[in-house]
């Protein structure tokens, strides 16, 4: 059973700046996403669940244009105090927000040319991840493209061992893998709602993790997403 937004918040509260330790296996996959993103040509960038701000600090010192915001949101007011404090230098095209627990995005409609969530999709449920997805649809551009990393299932003998173990312990007490499963992300889009223009799966330390980018199609009144 994934854990509940206020269980969720709670956890994170508590973990903090020790969600860095994670790097070990999230940073080559943070990596991949960065190659095939684009976010060289991004103007408006959202983060969903923007965590200690690590990859806000990445993406605003060394990735995007220095005429590109950033805004990032989370639940939990631990990570955005952090994460304020990390992306300080950079406070006149930066902000981050509170987000509550019904899913909204910070954002107008078609108004953000990336939106990126990394290891967050991972600890939702399925009815969560869904909402989360229509937001998606609604904030982004035209062009632009949603960026998606999270645990995946394994692609060799070690990774399918690390995976499964990892599904065991969730299984037993989400709260002591943060919450997290892994899951399948290009399963999770609706090939009617979006095309998936990249997808590849990183191991590190033996840990799977699915990269993902996808563009919305164009909207219909039927579209489903
Ligand atoms: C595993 S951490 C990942 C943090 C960061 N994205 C990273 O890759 O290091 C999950 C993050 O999602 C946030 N989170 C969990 N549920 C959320 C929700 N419903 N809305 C927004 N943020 C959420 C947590 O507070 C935490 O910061």
């Amino acid at each position: 059973m994934p854990l509940t937004v206020p269980e969720a918040r709670a956890y994170y509260d508590r973990f903090g700046s020790k969600q860095d330790s994670q790097g070990f296996y999230e940073d080559p996959a943070l990596d991949a996403l960065v190659r095939v993103a684009d976010f060289a040509h991004a103007e408006m960038v959202l983060e969903f669940g923007c965590g200690t701000g690590k990859f806000a600090e990445r993406l605003l010192s060394r990735e995007l244009p220095e005429s590109a915001r950033y805004v990032g949101c989370d639940v939990s007011p631990v990570m955005i105090d952090l994460a304020t404090q990390r992306t300080a230098a950079f406070k006149d095209r930066c902000s981050i927000r509170h987000s509550g627990s019904d899913l909204v995005l910070p954002a107008e409609d078609r108004s953000c040319d990336r939106l990126v969530t990394t290891y967050v999709l991972d600890l939702l449920s399925e009815a969560d991840i869904s909402r989360f997805l229509q937001e998606a649809h609604r904030i982004l551009a035209p062009g632009g493209r949603l960026g998606v990393v999270g645990l995946t299932h394994g692609v060799t003998w070690l990774s399918t061992c690390v995976s499964r173990l990892w599904r065991l312990a969730y299984d037993m007490k989400p709260a002591a893998v943060g919450g997290c499963r892994p899951q399948s992300l290009t399963a999770l889009l609706d090939s009617r709602a979006w095309n998936v223009a990249h997808r590849e799966v990183v191991v590190a330390w033996g840990v799977p993790s699915e990269v993902v980018v996808a563009e919305p199609r164009e909207r219909s009144a039927r579209t489903p997403t």
